[in-house]
């Protein structure tokens, strides 16, 4: 079975995994409705694809009370949680349909699958939003291995991970000319590195 199918049988896993994904979370969160605010600007609606328990949903939606936020999840990670005014939990699988939305987030989810998951999870991402002229974009919030071509520590951790990604889920760190051919397979024209959070980046996608 996959890592999510086996969390999602053993809740002492599933705690404490979505434990480790909320310190993450909370910590880019901060940065990314500080520095990065202008992501967000005349976005009406957006989706958190796999937000784990929200919190990244639930920061932006407070920081902009006029965009309506969704978090789409597993049933085992979501059931019970509880959204406000402009925040939504919905159960679902991201391979099968995504709710629509202006714009969809992927924060640490395709460093988990391989590159023809990806490929689905994308395709699946362009059918949820709007054409580029109309605000549609993917941000992805994920590493990209060597972007510190100096920081020879920060390339090693880099590849530790991707280790880690595929030992643990089967899934890989990638390079750039790596992250561009998922992006052209899944059919979109183009992507911007918009900010570098250290080891990681962000990257907007357009359809
Ligand atoms: C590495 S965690 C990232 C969580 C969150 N984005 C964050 O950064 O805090 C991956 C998330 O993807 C979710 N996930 C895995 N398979 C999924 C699927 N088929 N559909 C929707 N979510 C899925 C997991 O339950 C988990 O919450």
């Amino acid at each position: 079975m996959t890592y999510f199918d086996y969390a999602s049988r053993d809740s002492k896993e599933n705690e404490s995994f979505n434990e480790l994904m909320v310190k993450d979370t909370q910590f880019l969160s901060s940065i990314l409705i500080g520095d990065c605010k202008k992501i967000f600007n005349r976005m009406k609606s957006l989706v958190d694809v796999g937000g784990g328990v929200g919190i990244m949903a639930k920061a932006i939606a407070d920081a902009f009370p006029d965009l309506q936020c969704t978090v789409l999840d597993l049933p085992h990670v979501v059931a019970g949680l509880h959204g406000n005014k402009n925040l939504t939990y919905v159960q679902g699988n991201m391979f099968e349909s995504i709710p629509k939305a202006d714009a969809v987030m992927l924060k640490s989810i395709l460093h988990d699958w391989s590159d023809e998951d990806c490929v689905t999870i994308l395709k699946k991402c362009k059918e949820a939003i709007p054409s580029k002229d109309n605000g549609g974009k993917v941000i992805i919030i994920d590493m990209i291995v060597g972007n510190k071509k100096d920081d020879h520590r920060g390339i090693e951790t880099q590849l530790f991970f991707d280790i880690s990604m595929m030992v643990v889920v089967n899934g890989k760190e990638r390079t750039e000319k790596e992250w561009e051919k998922l992006f052209f397979d899944a059919g979109y024209r183009g992507y911007k590195i918009v900010y570098e959070l250290g080891l990681r980046s962000i990257i907007e996608l357009y359809p």
